[in-house]
């Protein structure tokens, strides 16, 4: 059975990084809302209570019982949770006299199996409003730092599992030992195995799958892109030929993309049908120019193909799906205890539509253990590290009406910037690129001939999630050569555009 943490969110910003840091130390841990009942069975090695926005002392400050909690299983209060835990226990918790936001130095006070190895007077980072100013009896102080005089503290005593709290945020990049700390919390205090690795899953996941699914089959669509690619793989391995994949040519993929996604996926052993629906979507966008407009008839065209593939095959019980652990994430709304839950990436609706339950093997995992997933199951790495493609493709970077002729155009220019970023080794440097093709013609000049044709705009942004990008400062070497490749191989684009807009204000995609 997989060793397992809970974290009880409290609506802290950082409730994701702690995740990450408990599971980058191989032990598998789940994110709940702190109101859920906490079920105590024997895979729960410990607890960690997360910061939240709230103030111990407000009315109705949200709370747990951290006494039960300790009855059976070590916890590490952070931050709110340390607070929480001071004030439950009989100390004082008040506002402090200026807000403590930024680098600290941690300064111990004791030795303790939490802080082994941890380096006295690192840094550690701190993002409070209120101070522990009295422990609770029987607690002992473990560490001050420059500015606050309770900055880590345990529960003394034998009689229940050990109780700790930390001021400052250990899980954050700019506490330089957090991961220390942690690292020190999961094995040293709660004796987990450290055994939660990419083979672990894969291994757990087909079994799991195995049981889920039964002798039923599973019908799939398939984007090329990581998530759908590594959840396919695994299904694959699970159930053989009774996943069905179907990956639909839309017309407004790259260039290539549908062989050589389709040639991938062969190799990989997954059984996949390829549909070319190209000319059904043009004729559809055919007269479209408003970006909602073109992403609504791509989204119903899609599904309308995909049912009818579906429908070719028997004994579908299940639809599988790439979704993943931030879009399932259930947080703590900081305007309330209320509950938001996210919406899925589900296509469309399709599972109401047509009955079938779904199956999702990475809905507990970050985006980067897909990859690492992916990798351990052999996926090309050149598929592992592709950018993200938005759903409707090229449709959104043609600006304006979509033909086949400017689908060709764009794809051209946009493979050789492709290809440029690779050679430049530039391509696993940005989050994200693309070439965009405007709606304006303008006036150029080729050897003794003057050309009116069309402008590309280069899009390349670093970013973390997509939500903030900024533009990429690539090399002018760089920007010079592929705007002569561009034009000098792409006949009908006579201009090529670099764009230093970040988001916000600008987007990412310009539809
Ligand atoms: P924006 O343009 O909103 O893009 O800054 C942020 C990220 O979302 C992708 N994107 C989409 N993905 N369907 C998708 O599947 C869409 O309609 C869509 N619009 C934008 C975009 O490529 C970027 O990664």
């Amino acid at each position: 059975m997989t060793e397992k943490i809970l974290i009880l969110d409290f609506g802290s910003q950082y409730t994701q990084l702690i995740a990450r840091a408990v599971r980058e130390a191989n032990v598998y841990c789940e994110i709940i809302p702190y109101h859920k009942p906490v079920v105590a069975d024997n895979s729960l090695k410990g607890i960690i209570l997360s910061g939240s926005p709230f103030s111990v002392n407000e009315e109705n400050a949200p709370a747990v019982n951290i006494a039960s909690f300790i009855e059976t299983l070590p916890v590490l209060g952070v931050c709110y949770g340390a607070q929480l835990t001071a004030k439950e226990f009989g100390g004082r918790v008040d506002k402090s006299n200026k807000r403590e936001y930024g680098r600290a130095k941690l300064l111990k006070q004791k030795d303790d199996v939490l802080l082994e190895n941890v380096t006295d007077h690192s840094q550690v980072w701190m993002s409070h409003s209120d101070s522990i100013t009295v422990l609770p009896e029987g607690f002992e102080l473990l560490a001050t730092t420059d500015s606050i005089p309770i900055a880590a503290f345990k529960k003394n005593g034998n009689s229940s599992k050990a109780l700790y709290g930390l001021q400052f945020h250990p899980e954050v990049y700019h506490s330089t030992e957090g991961k220390k700390i942690i690292h020190n919390f999961l094995v040293n205090i709660c004796g987990c195995s450290q055994n939660w690795t990419p083979a672990s899953f894969v291994n757990e996941t087909v079994e799991q799958l195995k049981q889920q699914i039964g002798d039923a089959h599973v019908i799939m669509a398939l984007s090329g892109g990581v998530d759908s690619t590594v959840a396919a793989t695994l299904i694959s391995k699970a159930i053989g030929g009774r996943l069905h994949g179907i990956f639909v040519d839309n017309g407004v993929l790259r260039k290539n993309e549908f062989e050589s996604v389709l040639a991938t996926y062969n190799k990989l052993g997954l059984n996949v049908t390829g549909i070319d629906a190209k000319q059904r979507f043009y004729t559809e966008l055919s007269g479209k120019t408003d970006p909602e407009a073109k992403r609504k008839i791509i989204g119903k065209l899609f599904i309308d193909v995909f049912q009818e593939e579906a429908a070719k095959v028997e004994g579908v019980k299940f639809l599988g799906q790439g979704t993943i652990y931030p879009d399932v994430i259930e947080s703590v709304s900081v305007h309330g205890p209320s509950v938001t839950i996210k919406s899925h990436h589900n296509v469309g609706g399709l599972p109401e539509k047509m009955h079938l339950q779904l199956v999702e093997p990475l809905r507990y995992l970050f985006k980067d253990e897909v990859r690492k997933v992916g990798l351990e199951l052999g996926i090309p790495e050149e598929m592992i590290f592709r950018h993200p493609f938005p759903g409707p493709g090229l449709a959104i970077r043609i600006l304006g009406e979509i033909t086949e002729e400017k689908v060709k155009l764009l794809q051209e220019a946009d493979h050789i910037y492709t290809q440029q970023l690779k050679q430049y080794d530039l391509y696993t440097k940005v989050w994200q690129a693309g070439a965009i093709l405007l709606p304006v013609k303008s006036v150029g000049v080729m050897g003794d001939e003057r050309t009116y044709e069309y402008t590309v705009a280069l899009r390349a942004v670093t970013s973390v999630d997509g939500m903030t990008a900024d533009w990429a400062h690539l090399p002018y070497e760089f920007l010079a050569n592929i705007s002569n490749e561009i034009i000098n191989n792409v006949r009908g684009i006579n201009r090529v555009v670099y764009d230093i807009s970040s988001k916000p204000p600008a987007t990412i995609e310009w539809e």
